[in-house]
């Protein structure tokens, strides 16, 4: 007999409010967020793909249609390729206006996914079911969608919020550790942003918070979930407050960008953490011990704090290029103290070469 498990409900405000629903076993609460749709298409990651069967036989005996396609695996699926077979896809089952996506996977997933619902008739509701740490803490909350393309990596997307968010803690059973500790790099700068809880349950057991199956695992995912809702309810299209997010990012994007995509988001976000860690205490703003505090949490957790010594200027270069690109001055959050994100325009070079000082290897 399965007894109703207990859920936490965290609330995304805005124009279109939402709810991002924590627990285990959320199938029940999947027919209320389909209401009215008469076709459901679920999108999934090969490796979930039976937990997205599953999910689509809960909604088969209300909904007259529901499939099920199976896309490629991981960040393969955020392609134009893949967004056009689905295209083909949903205008052979005449999924109208009325009707729903349903997302089962990691943030490529769900990035398709909602890319694929914004677009499609210029609008149709998708329900996510992140299921790796990372799309459950950022990828599948605050409404933004990619896919990539010959120009670069999510530069062709939509804001499209979900109609809702189940966090299902017992798809992450089978997730690899090096997936879940690759998530830890955005839950642990959930932490130095806004909820410093975060830091103090890692740094009490590293080990326990390396790995889904660890006692902090649900708290954490929690925690950094109520920190992403609660930016993205204040800021959905990044006018501001939002920015908040790229803490460590700057220097991250650049590191993807010179390692081709092929070094994982949270190991180059990792290094860019204590990156910006460093640069808040060289420009005399973050205090030398919460400075320290940021590579010792994410070493504690197998994660990388530092790049090669010779690369800084490229990283540079990159970073002016993102900078161009996104027609903006060259500005780096940074933190006045743990849970205190600041923004520092266009610091000087001496100030950029001491903080990579700190993670050249
Ligand atoms: N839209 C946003 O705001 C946002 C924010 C952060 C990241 N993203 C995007 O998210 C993507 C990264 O997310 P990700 O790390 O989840 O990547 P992913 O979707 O590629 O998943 C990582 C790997 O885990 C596998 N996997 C997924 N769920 C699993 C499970 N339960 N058990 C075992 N294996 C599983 C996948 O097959 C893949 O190999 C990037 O494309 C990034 O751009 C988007």
């Amino acid at each position: 007999v399965s007894v109703p498990a207990e859920c936490t409900v965290v609330p995304v405000r805005g124009e279109h409010p939402y709810d991002v629903v924590v627990g285990h076993g959320l199938h029940d609460r999947l027919p209320g967020l389909v209401a009215g749709a008469t076709t459901v298409m679920v999108l999934t990651d090969p490796k979930v793909s039976r937990l997205a069967e599953a999910v689509a036989d809960t909604l088969r005996p209300d909904t007259s249609r529901v499939e099920v396609e199976v896309l490629a695996p991981g960040e393969q699926a955020k392609s134009l390729d893949t967004a056009a077979q689905l295209w083909d896809a949903l205008g052979r089952v005449q999924l109208t206006r009325s009707d729903v996506v349903v997302s089962v996977g990691g943030g490529a997933t769900t990035d398709v996914a909602g890319f694929v619902a914004a677009t499609w008739l210029r609008g149709v509701r998708v329900v996510h079911l992140p299921t790796t740490l990372l799309a459950m803490v950022d990828a599948a909350i605050g409404g933004k969608t990619a896919i990539n393309t010959a120009a670069g990596k999510n530069l062709v997307g939509a804001f499209h919020p979900p109609a809702g968010v189940l966090v299902d803690l017992d798809a992450l059973n089978g997730l690899p550790d090096a997936e879940w500790v690759n998530g830890m790099a955005e839950v642990v700068k959930a932490g130095f942003i806004a909820d410093p809880a975060i830091l103090d349950l890692v740094e009490k057991d590293p080990t326990a918070a390396s790995t889904a199956r660890g006692a902090a695992a649900r708290e954490l995912v929690e925690r950094a979930i109520r920190v992403k809702a609660e930016v993205v309810s204040r800021d959905l299209r990044e006018a501001g407050l939002r920015e908040v997010l790229n803490y460590g990012h700057t220097l991250g994007h650049a590191i993807e960008q010179v390692e081709h995509y092929q070094m994982p988001h949270g190991h180059a976000v990792s290094v860019g953490l204590v990156f910006a860690a460093a640069l808040g205490r060289e420009a005399g703003l973050l205090d030398a011990d919460s400075a320290q505090r940021h590579a010792a949490i994410l070493r504690s957790i197998g994660l990388p704090t530092a790049y090669r010594a010779d690369a800084f200027p490229e990283l540079r270069e990159a970073m002016r290029v993102d900078k161009k690109s996104r027609g903006a001055r060259q500005r780096f959050v940074i933190l006045e103290g743990v849970g205190k994100p600041a923004i520092l325009d266009d610091p000087a070079e001496e100030l950029l070469d001491s903080a990579y000082a700190e993670v050249a290897g």
